[in-house]
C-alpha cells in the first residue's frame, strides 16, 4: 500500500536533513508505527506522506503511484489526525466537520452524531470548539479525520492528552478501523500504545530508523526466553522456557507451596528501545 525507499527530508532553512534515509513499507490493512523520542522526525515524515511538504529525495509510492504523480484524489484516499488540533475555535464542533467535508465532495455520506457519539462528543456537539477541552479537541481531530470514510489514516499521537479512558477508546476505535480494512500508519513516543496496537513498529532516532519489527518479536528476541514463578511463601525462581513441561525442578518447584505469580521474562518495548537505541523514549 505504502512503500518509502531512501527518504530524505531537510527543512530548507536547516543545516542537514532532518530524515535521512528512511526506508519501510506499510501493507493493506495494517497498523504501522512510528516509535521514537521527541524530535526523531516522526511528524516530519508523516507530512511528506500527506503531501504537505514535496520537496523530498527517494521514492514515496502509494497504491503503486509515486506521490508526485497522485493529484487531489489523493487527499480523499487519505485522513489525517494532526498532532496539533487545528480547529475553528469560533465554529462549533459540527461546524469543524461539516466544513471539512466540503473539501470531499466525493465523500461517503457519514453520519454526524454517530461520529460524536463514538468518542462520547454528542452532548458538545453544538457548543463552539473554543469551549472544549485539549482531549475534547483530539477527540474531534480523530473523527475529522476519519469523517470521509479513507483507505489510508494517519495518525500523528492519537492519544496524547487523553485520560486513560479515552486513550483506550480511541485505541480501540483504531483497531477497529484496521478490522475495517484500513491502512493506518501512527506516531507515538508511547510505548503502551505502539504495544497495544501495532501490527509492526520502527525505532526511529535522529532521523533514521534503527530497527522495525512487530512488536512481539522485539520483545522475546530481547527479552530472557525464561519463566519465572513466585511462591505464596515469597521463593522466587527462574526456568528457562524451552522443554519447560520436561524440566524436573519446575516441575517439583511448583508442588513446593501455593503458586502466586508466573510471568513470562520477556523485555518490555520500552527496555528493548533503550537496548537497541541506547536511547530513552522519554528525551
Ligand atoms: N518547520 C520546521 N522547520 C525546521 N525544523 C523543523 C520544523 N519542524 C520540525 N523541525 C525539526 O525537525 C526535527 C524533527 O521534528 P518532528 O516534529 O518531525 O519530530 P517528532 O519525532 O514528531 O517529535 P515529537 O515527538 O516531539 O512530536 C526536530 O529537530 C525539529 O526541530
Ligand atoms: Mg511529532
Amino acid at each position: 500500500m505504502i512503500q518509502v525507499k531512501n527518504l530524505v527530508f531537510q527543512y530548507p532553512k536547516n543545516d542537514g536533513p532532518t530524515l535521512k534515509g528512511l526506508s519501510f513499507e506499510i501493507d493493506k490493512g495494517e497498523i504501522f508505527g512510528f516509535l521514537g523520542p521527541s524530535g526523531a522526525g516522526k511528524s516530519t515524515a508523516q507530512k511528506v506522506l500527506y503531501k504537505i511538504y514535496y520537496d523530498y529525495q527517494g521514492s514515496v509510492r502509494v497504491d503503486g503511484k509515486s506521490l508526485h504523480d497522485w493529484d487531489k484524489h489523493y487527499f480523499e484516499k487519505i485522513g489525517v489526525g494532526f498532532e496539533l488540533p487545528n480547529h475553528y475555535l469560533k465554529l462549533t464542533g459540527r461546524e469543524n466537520l461539516d466544513l471539512f467535508a466540503t473539501f470531499y465532495p466525493n465523500g461517503k455520506k457519514r453520519n454526524v452524531d454517530a461520529l460524536f457519539e463514538m468518542v462520547d462528543l454528542e452532548s458538545d456537539i453544538d457548543k463552539a470548539v473554543e469551549t472544549y477541552s485539549k482531549g475534547m479537541k483530539m477527540r474531534l481531530n480523530f473523527i475529522r479525520a476519519i469523517q470521509h470514510d479513507p483507505d489510508i489514516l494517519f495518525f500523528d499521537e492519537p492519544t496524547t492528552g487523553l485520560d486513560p479512558v479515552n486513550a483506550h477508546k480511541i485505541k480501540q476505535h483504531i483497531l477497529n478501523l484496521k478490522a475495517k480494512g484500513k491502512t493506518i500508519f501512527v506516531t507515538t513516543h508511547s510505548m503502551e500504545t505502539a504495544d497495544q496496537i501495532c501490527d509492526r513498529v520502527s525505532f526511529i532516532v535522529d532521523g533514521e530508523l534503527v530497527v522495525t519489527d512487530t512488536p512481539k518479536n522485539l520483545k522475546s528476541k530481547h527479552g530472557k526466553k525464561a519463566v519465572k514463578i513466585e511462591l505464596a511463601n515469597e521463593q522466587s525462581k527462574e526456568f528457562p522456557l524451552k522443554s519447560l513441561g520436561e524440566n524436573a525442578d519446575f516441575l517439583s518447584f511448583i508442588k513446593q507451596g501455593e503458586v502466586r505469580r508466573i510471568h513470562t521474562l520477556e523485555a518490555s518495548l520500552e527496555e528493548v528501545f533503550i537496548q537497541v537505541t541506547g536511547k530513552s523514549l522519554k528525551s
